[in-house]
């Protein structure tokens, strides 16, 4: 069905890695005249899911940096900076120096001669990884959970400060892909949510924080990882499944624009200084060297200003990949950790020498680099990198894979400041209420006797980080496992927090911490005036596996055993009230309808202080306000999307069908209804919706984006001959480590690459450094600038009509009119703090962008010419406010 075609790229001989150029991706005739089964259109191509328009065609050159607007400051610096580099000096910036040769998951090489210290790249979206005295923040899916913008920026400053201490230049995050295609997905607690606008805003919000502290961010994973199965050919074989190439996400352009693209468009306009290419390939071309992706929609029309850095071992080639936008090489290695090679390294320097790579695109590619350094202005305050991840030992190996460098290489800082307060307020401002029958929350510590139940309220009996990366689920579930996962300086169980809260009220408390203790579990329950029942469910990242499930998840029940354990204790107490700790949804509709379960709560995956933070929800220091980022369905199939467990050829095929409809926006679409809808969530206040009233603005009409860039610019001497560029005489070499110097004079020996020489090619046009023009929907960065025009101003009025303070989030959904678009799309929302009998105005700004679908064919967005409607309500299905947006 789908063919590689390789047409329209020029042979090239004497590229100095030649490898994968075949990948360019599905394309050929660009919408072919089909139609496909359950839509009749006469533009079926602006259909999202259309199989028909699933292509990666390539688009060269690779856009250079333009500098301009927020970025002319850093790339006037970075200009001159580079002005002054050697080619070598240049390479060192683009190249990692190998996985585990030096201290951070990613370090880049230095410029001695000026003073310039490698970058340290480091792990993780919810604190720093594999150190000490760091905290463990709440994950992305909580600070989705509490739609409040404000509580993005703040954790993510807090988390740049701690990664500021360690002497870290740039943290490998926030997430946005996943986005949550499946609920199922490993990774998925990472980010944020499968709505592309809660997703897009937290995730702009984390990016400024984080920089805010003077890090660098990297948005990740750049695009369509949608599943931890099949990502690397590495994870699949350790696993016994045999294939060639990771797997292919494969969307159409519609589907792109208006969902998975969405979010990073918020993170480029929010000016996140570089984005992560996935490990998947994205209609059969790699992430990392997917010129569709890279250079014509993230750094054409997006604007991206920043630099493309690669997912772990997510580079598969070095020219290719290098003309299609790719711009730094992590950790550094080729095909395989510590393989001694690199794809870049010295065979981009031997490519430039042989002007496989133009000078000016090494240019830009280290200008980008150092543009985004000093657009965080990292350097004004840089300490020592004082720290190792590979141990935290005091003293050890500088260069620890080969054991080379004894010294001093822990300085244990602690950079944990006050940190732990705001953990503990984001954790219980990110707690769902969910069910809570005849006022049964909160709870007053007086009640007899309070029991706590379940392996997820008590610790890891082993110590909270004795399973490397959290990969096992034992205790409390504080954090999911992977790369997205920190030592935890401490961490406050459920059971702990519930027992200082209950005997600090004068009650009596007991709990029981084993899921296998059933019959312990009966007695307790059959006694207890309160029985809490907490009850997780657990994933992470494909490289390991929990319970034979690798990453992903293999069911949306509980772990641990936990629905035995609490259908006793729900049969025994009339007053059981469930905790639910999970990276997703998880099916509660028996939970649901039990007449023993009076209370229901997601709490996520909350961080360190996760015990306190739903001891303050439980007992009503805090009123819940959160809203559910993510729908809760009775069934699995449901949701209509699920993981590629298993193969389908020897480079799986994922085929995104479903197109936008994921999420509420299937089950909309399905007329399925939910157990809990995305965007549903309790008070202990009541609201009242009323008075909706929309304000048409007077705004230009949209003018396609028409302008060109400038000839591609180089910086200082570009001119390089081929002799000066051996090792320094005397020079010794770290082994395995990755160096820009050539070994020999004679260019197809100087890199020691075996592939030198092989047939390499050049696509057409991506040696060109004329002025291009720039596409219609660009012009600045996160797109076209007209897009973020303001249409219309709308406003509610939302009434506090119980009896305590709370908070609402009233929540905006629009239809965009159009035959094949969801029934209702998130658009706006914003946490509100009532008092008690008060009233106070939500107000939304309706963009151009909102309002707007995407034209495959024109390559622009375009309002439809139909009836657009406007919602506001509590939650994706309870929306008393309706409008029209005329
Ligand atoms: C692979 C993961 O996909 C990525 O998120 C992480 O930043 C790198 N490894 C470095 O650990």
């Amino acid at each position: 069905m789908r063919s590689i075609v390789t047409a329209g790229l020029l042979a090239f001989a004497g590229s100095a890695v030649a490898q994968d150029f075949s990948h360019e991706g599905n394309f050929g005739a660009p919408f072919p005249n089909t139609t496909y089964p359950g839509f009749e259109s006469s533009n079926p191509y602006a259909v999202a899911g259309s199989l028909a328009n699933q292509t990666s065609p390539p688009k060269y050159p690779s856009p250079w940096g333009a500098g301009t607007g927020e970025w002319t400051a850093a790339y006037t610096r970075a200009r001159a900076f580079v002005s002054q580099l050697t080619l070598e000096e240049k390479v060192n910036l683009t190249t990692g120096t190998g996985w585990e040769l030096d201290r951070c998951v990613g370090q880049t090489g230095s410029i001695p001669r000026l003073g310039f210290r490698a970058m340290c790249l480091q792990d993780s979206p919810v604190g720093i990884r594999d150190t000490d005295f760091n905290s463990v923040f709440p994950a992305g899916v909580n600070v989705a959970a509490t739609w409040d913008r404000g509580v993005a920026y703040a954790r993510g400053r807090g988390m740049g400060q701690e990664h500021k201490g360690k002497g870290i230049d740039m943290q490998l995050g926030p997430v946005a892909g996943p986005l949550g295609r499946t609920p199922e997905g490993g990774r998925n607690w990472e980010g944020f949510s499968p709505d592309p606008v809660l997703t897009g805003q937290m995730f702009a919000q984390s990016i400024q924080g984080i920089q805010s502290a003077g890090v660098m961010t990297s948005a990740k994973h750049y695009i369509a990882y949608e599943q931890e199965h099949f990502r690397q050919t590495s994870d699949a074989e350790s696993f016994g499944f045999n294939i060639s190439e990771p797997d292919s996400a494969n969307l159409d352009d519609v589907t792109m624009h208006e969902l998975y693209l969405w979010p990073f468009a918020d993170g480029v306009k929010a000016g996140a200084t570089s984005v992560m290419c996935s490990y998947n390939q994205v209609n059969n071309s790699q992430a990392c060297q997917n010129s569709y992706i890279l250079n014509y929609l993230l750094k054409g029309e997006l604007g991206f200003q920043g630099f493309v850095v690669s997912d772990w071992l997510g580079t598969h080639s070095g020219v290719s990949s290098i003309l299609a936008g790719l711009d730094m090489t992590m950790p550094g290695d080729g095909n395989a950790y510590d393989s001694g090679d690199s794809y870049f390294g010295a065979n981009l320097t031997v490519a430039v020498l042989n002007g496989t790579v133009p000078a000016w695109r090494l240019d830009d590619m280290a200008v980008r680099i150092m543009a985004g350094f000093y657009f965080v202005d990292t350097n004004a305050s840089r300490p020592d990198i004082n720290f190792s991840s590979w141990t935290t030992d005091t003293y050890g190996y500088e260069h620890y894979h080969v054991g080379e460098g004894y010294t001093e290489i822990n300085g244990h800082v602690n950079v944990i400041a006050d940190h732990g307060a705001l953990i503990r307020d984001i954790g219980s401002r990110s707690t769902v209420l969910l069910k809570n029958v005849n006022n049964t929350l909160p709870l007053n510590g007086r009640e007899p006797l309070t029991a706590v139940f379940g392996s997820d309220a008590g610790p890891n009996i082993d110590g909270p980080n004795s399973c490397s990366d959290r990969g096992c689920d034992n205790g409390t579930l504080g954090m999911a496992w992977g790369s997205g996962s920190a030592n935890f300086p401490y961490l406050i169980t459920p059971d702990t927090a519930i027992q200082n809260t209950v005997l600090n009220a004068g009650g009596v408390y007991e709990s029981s911490l084993d899921n296998g203790a059933i019959t312990a579990m009966a007695a307790l329950s059959r006694r207890a005036n309160a029985s809490i029942f907490f009850a997780n469910a657990d994933s992470g990242e494909g490289y390991i596996q929990v319970d034979g499930n690798l990453g992903d998840r293999n069911n949306l029940t509980f772990w641990q055993g936990a629905d035995a354990a609490l259908s006793t204790v729900a049969a025994n107490c009339k007053n059981t009230i469930l905790v639910v700790h999970s990276v997703g949804p998880v099916l509660l509709e028996g939970w649901k309808n039990h007449p023993n379960i009076t209370a229901i709560l997601w709490a996520g995956v909350p961080g360190q202080e996760t015990g306190n933070s739903i001891a303050d929800v439980l007992y009503g220091r805090v009123n819940p306000g959160a809203k559910l980022p993510f729908t809760i369905g009775a069934n699995r199939t449901d949701y209509g999307t699920d993981i590629l467990y298993t193969p389908n050829g020897d480079v799986p095929q994922i085929q995104f069908t479903e197109g936008n409809f994921i999420d509420y926006r299937a089950f909309d679409q399905h007329n399925t209804t939910p157990t809990y809808e995305f965007g549903f969530g309790l008070s202990y206040a009541t609201f009242k919706y009323s008075n909706l009233r929309i304000t048409k603005l007077n705004v230009s009409d949209y003018v396609p984006y028409s302008g060109y860039s400038t000839a591609a610019p180089t910086y200082g001497n570009s001119s390089y001959s081929s002799s000066a560029h051996l090792f320094p005489s005397n020079f010794t070499r770290v082994p395995l480590y990755q160096y820009p110097w050539l070994n020999s004079t004679d260019l197809t020996k100087a890199s020691n690459d075996p592939h030198y020489g092989a047939d390499g090619l050049v696509p057409e046009g991506a040696q060109n450094s004329s002025a291009r023009p720039i596409p219609r929907a660009g012009g600045a960065p996160g797109g076209n600038p007209m897009l973020y025009d303001i249409l219309y101003q709308v406003e509610a009025t939302i009434t506090n009509t119980g009896s305590l303070a709370g908070e609402e989030v009233p929540q905006l959904y629009i239809n965009r009119g159009g035959q094949y678009d969801p029934v209702r799309e998130l658009r706006g929302f914003e946490r509100l703090s009532i008092q008690p009998n008060t009233t106070t105005t939500f107000h939304v700004d309706i963009t151009r962008r909102d309002v707007s679908s995407w034209d495959p064919v024109m390559q622009d967005w375009f309002r439809q010419n139909a009836t657009q409607r406007v919602f506001v309500g509590s939650s994706s299905r309870d929306l008393p406010l309706q409008g029209v947006l005329a």
